[in-house]
């Protein structure tokens, strides 16, 4: 999987364009199987939502976005812990997708067995995660002002070039909708580990009036924030040698 990608347009008459992959190698039964009968208990839609809480079961405390959650380790490991926070993850790419729900019910693949029984969440979670499986943008829409006390984009594909900068997820556009789905106070929460793209993110938000970096030194974006889970591309920044750093903005 190498994209985190972004539309040419947020133009709602037409499609926005997406650069990234929709599917990798060919998904297993199990994962399927959940794809087709689990997914659909928890996807989110369209439809213009008055109230964040409208897409759980009850009010939450908290609600978290996570854009382009990949294999959603992160995403699982935060729902897990926060019983009263709300996450609403998104994924274009359906492997990282049924990962995620392989991760939220413990069913893997090759065990055929899983499939006779009764699909659940593992123990010790509960119905916190929704899902929208499509490009974000399209998302955006039906979300309310100020749903958010934490949107998370981790590890957004860099697209080092000069001429692929307009495919970069950091954008004017998406900023504004990050800003209005933002709560004040609220907080952007950037990972990345490419030179070009940390350097792109600050440029973009620090001269953005909506936003507040909050560091007060080095430790603060060296450092992964306390309740943080690991991704899959922060494991392979590391292993292959680059330092990811962790960007908090705050919404003013
Ligand atoms: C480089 S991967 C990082 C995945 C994960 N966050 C991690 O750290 O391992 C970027 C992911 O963002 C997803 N993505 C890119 N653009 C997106 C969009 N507009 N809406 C939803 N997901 C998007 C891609 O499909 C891809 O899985």
């Amino acid at each position: 999987m190498n994209a985190m990608t972004m539309m040419t347009t947020n133009n709602l008459n037409s499609k926005p364009k997406f650069f990234g992959r929709r599917k990798g190698r060919v998904i297993h039964k199990a994962k399927s199987f959940l794809l087709e009968s689990f997914l659909p208990r928890i996807l989110v839609d369209t439809t213009p939502k008055n109230n964040i809480a409208d897409c759980f079961g009850e009010p939450k405390q908290k609600y978290c976005l996570e854009i382009g959650f990949g294999d959603g380790d992160h995403l699982a490991a935060l729902a897990k812990r926060e019983h009263n926070t709300g996450f609403i993850g998104v994924e274009v790419y359906r492997n990282g997708v049924a990962q995620l729900l392989s991760l939220l019910t413990g069913i893997k693949d090759g065990n055929a067995s899983d499939l006779a029984q009764e699909i659940g969440l593992t123990e010790g979670r509960v119905d916190n995660v929704r899902v929208f499986d499509d490009d974000v943008r399209l998302l955006f829409v039906a979300l309310p002002d100020a749903s958010f006390d934490k949107i998370y984009l981790l590890f957004p594909d860099p697209w080092p070039k000069s001429r692929h900068a307009e495919r970069r997820f950091i954008n004017a556009d998406n900023l504004r909708e990050i800003a209005r789905l933002l709560k004040r106070g609220g907080v952007f929460q950037v990972a990345t580990d490419h030179p070009i793209y940390k350097r792109w993110t600050l440029e973009q938000l620090r001269t953005n009036p909506d936003f507040k970096w909050t560091a007060k030194g080095s430790d603060d974006w060296r450092n992964p924030p306390a309740d943080w889970a690991e991704t899959k591309y922060q494991r392979k920044a590391l292993r292959e040698g680059r330092r990811p750093v962790f960007f908090e903005f705050e919404r003013l």
